[in-house]
């Protein structure tokens, strides 16, 4: 029988342990086995870097909610991202890079891997055209962020795979923003999905973790080889948090949605915005694209101020039940400022961020509250000309 998300979210890769059958699946600390004979662990589990149960479990489930074949479940979204790019490229390999990602990933690219001999190129991968150009005989990767963070473009998975496919390369989809609720890459065509499962999967904003999900098998051995050589691995207790997070990310998200559909309302009707970045909003470039791969339209919202860099880091300031920090994805509203904090490490680079940008991570608390909270946070500009803002945060110029 086939379930539905709902139900997989709840049990798939969770039957009861089988020795006490514990209905949630035990948190397996533990580095190491007890083998019955020499060369005959039980069940191929020998160690904890190669193998352990709750970790397997939250793979299996992962997989299951993305329509794939296997899952891999590594100590953050950064981890997942560089075994991928080693497994899949060889130094002198030519990959695509969206012009609009996680500041992270840029850096991965543009400061470690251009070290290791890859060869990018970056492209606007929401205009097909511009993907078209960018893909060449020699691509081995096309990897596109959708929506993208914090700009929220929308880019036609089932077309870049089409063009990737063309070119003999693999589709990659980082479908942070939407989690396998919202959206499902690789029934669209494309070859990996990638989650930093920190974000929505997890939900709580309690630990830090990355997936890879695939849909041929062969691959999925081949990153199930590097994940333990290179020894990235999700830990037992991330693992465990990460599995319970996802039980309860349908409601979740239906919620996330229903707030920045309100927040976004509320944002489009100020004066003092000049533009309100929300795919569910129909005046958004990728709003038919969205709604035809998406089923909601997440709960991202990002809106650029019309008096520019000191008066967004003024709202950003002034937010109260809006917290201020990095991250995304948890029951908690978030307000950022893109370009001094989650994207610093683009400043000076083709990926750099609008500074008048701010950016909502929109939880899952009442929507009045929240749309009072920023109603009494826009009003910051209204109350006489927002303090200047120091040049920088001490932090260096990588930021996070
Ligand atoms: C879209 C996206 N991908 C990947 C990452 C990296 O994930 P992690 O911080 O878990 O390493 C982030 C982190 O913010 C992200 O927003």
């Amino acid at each position: 029988m086939t379930h539905r998300f709902e139900t997989l979210a709840i049990h798939a890769g969770q039957e009861p342990e089988p020795v006490t059958g514990a209905v949630v699946t035990p948190i397996f600390a533990t580095s190491t086995y007890h083998q019955d004979a020499v060369g005959a662990p039980r069940q191929g589990y020998d160690y904890g870097r190669s193998a352990n149960p709750t970790r397997r479990a939250l793979e299996d489930c992962l997989a299951a909610l993305e329509g794939g074949r296997r899952g891999l479940a590594f100590a953050s979204g950064l981890a997942a991202e560089d075994t991928l790019l080693r497994t899949v490229c060889a130094p002198g390999d030519h990959v695509v890079i969206p012009d609009d990602a996680y500041g992270g990933t840029y850096r991965l690219f543009a400061r470690i891997a251009e070290r290791w001999g890859l060869r990018w190129t970056h492209a606007p991968l929401h205009d097909l055209d511009a993907a078209a150009t960018a893909i060449t005989s020699g691509t081995k990767l096309v990897w596109v962020e959708t929506p993208t963070n914090p700009l929220l473009r929308v880019a036609d998975i089932a077309a870049l795979a089409s063009l990737a496919h063309r070119a003999g390369a693999l589709l990659v989809v980082d479908s942070t923003f939407a989690s396998p609720y919202l959206q499902r890459p690789l029934t669209l065509g494309a070859d990996v999905v990638v989650h930093s499962t920190t974000k929505y999967c997890g939900g709580h904003s309690d630990v830090v973790g990355g997936a890879l999900v695939v849909r041929d098998p062969a691959l999925g051995e081949e990153l199930a080889y590097h994940q333990n050589a290179m020894g990235g691995v999700a830990g037992p207790f991330d693992a465990w948090l990460t599995l319970r997070g996802l039980k309860t990310l349908a409601v979740r998200m239906e919620r996330h949605c229903d707030n920045a559909e309100r927040v976004a309302a509320f944002l489009s009707a100020r004066s003092e915005l000049s533009e309100v970045l929300y795919p569910g909003l129909p005046g958004h470039p990728g709003h038919a694209v969205a709604a035809r791969q998406m089923r909601r339209f997440g709960g991202m919202v990002s809106f650029r101020v019309r008096a520019g860099e000191e008066a967004a880091i003024a709202i950003c300031n002034q937010a109260r039940l809006f917290t201020l920090g990095e991250s995304l994805g948890g029951v908690e509203s978030l307000i950022e400022h893109p370009a001094r904090m989650t994207h610093a490490s683009t400043a000076g680079s083709p990926l750099e961020v609008p500074a008048d940008l701010v950016r909502l991570s929109v939880g899952i608390e009442s929507a009045d509250d929240l749309v009072a909270d920023l109603e009494q946070a826009l009003g910051v500009l209204s109350a006489g000309r927002p303090r200047p803002v120091s040049p920088g945060r001490p932090a260096g110029p990588d930021g996070r």
